[in-house]
């Protein structure tokens, strides 16, 4: 058996190392705050093999710490340091976010010399055990959740109902420390988990690359509250708090091309990559339009974040036409789905308090199609000029997105240019032009 030493102060992302380490690794954890408590520990437990830590916790050099108690007592543990840092490549494993749950659970097997395939045939039991601790930072769970007593496992929470609160705290209050799944829900419910921390997280306390996974995961996870509840107060907030992330993320990023290494860099899905360069692309028109103004950029930026909300993944997220739509390997159900998604965002929209004047309009018709259904390649001469910079952008980002870092804007323009050839695009044109001046 391993055992794994946490060193993190943010409580959110301990859970998420804990949960995904305990599932997917299979070892065992002990966490703690600072270095000050994980020699403690060490001292403790010579067990230890493997400490996942931040190289600083607030003005702590907790990684010098550590290293240097370890070289004092003579001994060896492999160390993985999340985030940023200048520490030797050789001897620390590093990795730019703890919120990759796949790129955290292979370098902790790697260090831990479990492979996929041990990983893969592990003996797992009927009901899976979790520490109940971890069952706080949930309001209800996507499976089952069982409790043991004597041999047998009694249901204390259904799937997709909220936890009674006192019930919870009640058990864990009475020294419950596992609360159990069935075998075949662990994988589900972690990923579940997963998406519940991203969508509770401070962004503030993050990394960019963590606050790029956090708002990729919460997207996902908004996508399918949105589909099961739709507009209520819980989406709101979580759309806001998105949206409010996703354009800060947009402007904190120094150049659209920075913006799309990040994301390549970050294995963002379509989806999100799509939303969130559109952000940036946004701000980037209506500070360079002369008829641009703070309160068209919050307009551009809410059409940006809400236009596919109803789209479920990135395969859907992928189709911008009809003949797309028809090559598409869906099912028939998805199709007729994809079809009516501009649609559906805007009776989504509707229903959103304090939506600014004239986007559900454009959000309909954002694949020119009047009513919001299909695809359309001719856009009306009625059009308003925000839908016409809309589908512009659009058009650029998919380009952007499709050539990845070998984009030329050059080459872009030109072809757009031909598409959009009347005098009333020009302008939109030039702007979009200026935007990879800088690398
Ligand atoms: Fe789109
Ligand atoms: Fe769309």
């Amino acid at each position: 058996m391993h055992t794994t030493l946490i060193v993190e102060n943010l409580p959110h992302l301990e859970e998420f190392y804990r949960i995904n380490l305990h599932t997917w690794v299979g070892c065992e954890v002990i966490s703690c705050e600072d270095a000050k408590f994980a020699i403690e520990i060490l001292n403790k437990h010579p067990e230890i093999n493997l400490i996942i830590t931040k190289a600083k916790i607030k003005t702590e050099k907790t990684l010098d710490a550590l290293t240097d108690y370890l070289k004092e007592s003579q001994r060896d543990c492999n160390i993985i340091i999340i985030g940023d840092s200048l520490y030797s490549k050789e001897k620390y494993t590093h990795i730019p976010s703890g919120l990759d749950a796949k790129v955290l659970v292979q370098a902790a097997a790697r260090a831990l010399n479990v492979t996929a395939k041990e990983m893969a045939q592990k003996v797992v039991p009927d009901f899976f055990p979790i520490p109940a601790t971890l069952f706080l930072s949930l309001e209800e769970s996507n499976c089952q959740v069982y409790i043991e007593q004597g041999e047998k496992y009694i249901e204390v929470f259904s799937a997709h109902t909220p936890f009674e609160p006192s019930t919870l705290t009640g058990l864990i209050n009475k020294n419950t420390e596992l609360l159990y799944v069935k075998k075949d829900d662990r994988l589900k419910f972690t990923s579940f988990y997963n998406e519940e921390i991203a969508c509770q997280i401070e962004l503030v306390k993050l990394n960019t690359n963590e606050v790029f996974n956090a708002l990729e995961l919460s997207q996902e996870s908004l996508q399918k509250k949105i589909a099961k509840l739709g507009i209520n107060q819980k989406t709101i907030a979580l759309a806001q708090r998105n949206l409010v992330g996703m354009s800060q993320a947009a402007k904190k990023a120094p150049s659209i091309m920075h913006l799309l290494k990040k994301l390549l860099e970050n294995k963002s899905g379509y989806q999100f990559k799509h939303s969130q360069i559109l952000m940036f692309v946004s701000t980037h028109l209506m500070d360079n339009l002369d008829w641009g103004t703070d309160e068209q950029r919050v307009k551009l930026q809410f059409i940006s974040f809400f236009h596919d909300i109803a789209l479920e993944d990135d395969i859907q997220a992928m189709i911008h036409s009809e003949s797309d739509l028809k090559k598409a390997d869906i099912t028939l159900e998805e199709k007729e789905h994809v079809k009516k998604h501009a649609q559906l965002a805007a009776t989504i929209v509707s229903q959103y308090p304090n939506a600014p004047i004239g986007v559900e309009q454009i959000i309909k018709q954002h694949h020119g199609s009047i009513n919001g259904i299909g695809f359309s390649e001719h856009y009306s001469q009625n059009i308003s000029p925000m839908a016409i910079v809309f589908v512009l952008a659009e058009d650029f980002v998919d380009a952007l997105i499709q050539s990845g870092e070998k984009f030329d804007v050059k080459t872009q323009i030109h072809k757009m240019k031909e598409k959009y050839s009347t005098q009333r695009f020009r302008k939109i044109l030039e702007v979009l032009e200026s935007i990879t001046i800088q690398p």
